[in-house]
């Protein structure tokens, strides 16, 4: 009763949506993904810096040089997926801030100007947004398996360079047979809410 959002979507979202590691044929199309990130982009982040980057994974080549740095019990979902999505934190963000927050350009060079401050800034944000994206991927109708059972280093040269932090590989696609594993109890209100 104190929530807003209708019950239909309270489900898709959160109380029907499951993390799903198998997945059906269907493909993922790009106009899924652009609606999803026009729907996630809106999500805050601190000075709206918005350092979340995302490398889509098509090519079966690519598809293949990606699977073999992923731990071994997410290579056969990953390889099998239809849609796999790199999430990264651009550590060089600040380049955009003054496109981002027009009202404020002297935060680039007044907040930011030190890598370990942006490293740092980046990777909160970015987890933020990466949060926002799995959550935009069930308001498409499909499911996420988020993923960081791999090795970021090797994923890193793979894909990305210096100035990119990668934070997790996202499978996307309609779920498959025995999609889910049981799910698993969540912590209650009073194990997690203080109020002083
Ligand atoms: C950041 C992140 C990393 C995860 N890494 C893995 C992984 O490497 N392999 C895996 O099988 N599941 C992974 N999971 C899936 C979680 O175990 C799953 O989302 C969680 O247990 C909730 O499952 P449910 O959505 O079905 O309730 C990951 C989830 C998240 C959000």
């Amino acid at each position: 009763m104190s929530l807003v959002l209708d019950a239909a979507a309270q489900d898709l979202l959160f109380r029907e949506a499951r993390t799903a590691n198998s997945f059906s044929d269907e493909p993922v199309t790009e106009e899924q993904v652009q609606a999803i990130y026009d729907l996630v982009k809106f999500g805050p982040t601190a000075f709206n810096q918005t350092p979340l980057r995302i490398t889509l994974v098509r090519s079966p080549e690519a598809r293949e040089r990606l699977v073999k740095h992923m731990a071994e019990g997410n290579q056969a979902k990953t390889a099998a997926a239809p849609l796999v999505a790199i999430l990264s934190a651009d550590n060089e963000f600040h380049e955009e801030l003054p496109q981002l927050l027009p009202h404020f350009p002297q935060a680039k060079d007044a907040f930011f100007s030190e890598r370990p401050v942006r490293e740092q800034s980046a990777l909160v944000n970015a987890s933020l947004q990466a949060a926002y994206f799995i959550v935009g991927v069930r308001a498409a109708g499909l499911a996420a398996g988020p993923m960081t059972g791999l090795d970021f280093a090797g994923v890193q040269k793979e894909f990305l360079d210096a100035d990119h932090t990668p934070l997790m590989v996202v499978n996307i696609g309609k779920p498959g047979e025995n999609a889910w594993f049981p799910r698993s109890p969540r912590l209650d209100f009073d194990q997690v809410v203080t109020t002083v």
